[in-house]
């Protein structure tokens, strides 16, 4: 049996290459999967805060890719590497490393003059990161732990809350969500900012 792919709102979809990504073979079920993924950023979590993170090293190609392979890479053999394939969210691939790169630049501009307040440095950090949309799958996560490892570990804040829900099933939370990150688009960033801390 293959997987049961059943995307919900918001998710990207895996080009068929990309399934083939699977390191556990015996995964049948989506739910199977999510909850091996889930425990793989568990794992990626512990070692975020185990770890004395600097701006610099934050605030870097490397750092980006690494995170994601800590939070996938058991499970997916593209983790940590960035996507090779067109998705309905995100920058032609082809320019993943040029747009990151000026992210990387801008974000590190902010910090260095306060440009804005620390959440809305890594709000809108996390924010045009999902739309660069750099790895096939786990976009969303990734950035979220992003903005959290920039609240913690730059700023010595508490991490977000994220509205203390589960953001990967379908609901309200996950509706309310993808609607503020729709008015960020349109350049409103306040809705996700307190999303972010509800
Ligand atoms: N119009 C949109 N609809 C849904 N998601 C969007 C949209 N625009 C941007 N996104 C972002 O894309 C992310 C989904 O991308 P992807 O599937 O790669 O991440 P994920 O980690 O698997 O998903 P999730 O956010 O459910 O954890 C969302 O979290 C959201 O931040
Ligand atoms: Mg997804």
């Amino acid at each position: 049996m293959g997987l049961d792919f059943k995307y919900i709102e918001g998710q990207t979809p895996l080009s068929e290459e990309e399934k083939e990504g699977l390191l556990i073979k015996s995964i049948t079920t989506r739910g199977e999967l999510d909850e091996l993924e889930q425990l793989n950023i568990e794992k990626a979590v512990e070692w975020t805060l185990k770890n004395k993170l600097s701006k610099e090293r934050i605030l870097s190609e490397e750092f980006i890719k690494l995170v994601h392979k800590k939070m996938l890479g058991d499970v997916w053999e593209w983790a940590g590497k960035f996507r090779k394939s067109e998705k309905n969210i995100g920058v032609t691939w082809i320019r993943i490393g040029v747009e990151l790169r000026m992210l990387l630049d801008d974000t590190k501009y902010w910090i260095d003059n306060d440009t804005y307040q620390p959440d809305k440095i890594a709000i809108r950090f996390k924010h045009r990161l999902v739309n660069i949309h750099c790895f096939p799958n786990g976009n969303g996560r990734h950035s979220r732990l992003m903005a959290d490892i920039i609240i913690e570990s730059v700023f010595g804040m508490y991490v977000f809350t994220w509205n203390n829900s589960n953001l990967v099933k379908p609901g309200n939370a996950r509706k309310e969500y993808i609607d503020s990150i729709r008015q960020a688009d349109s350049d409103s960033i306040e809705p996700l900012l307190e999303f972010a801390r509800k």
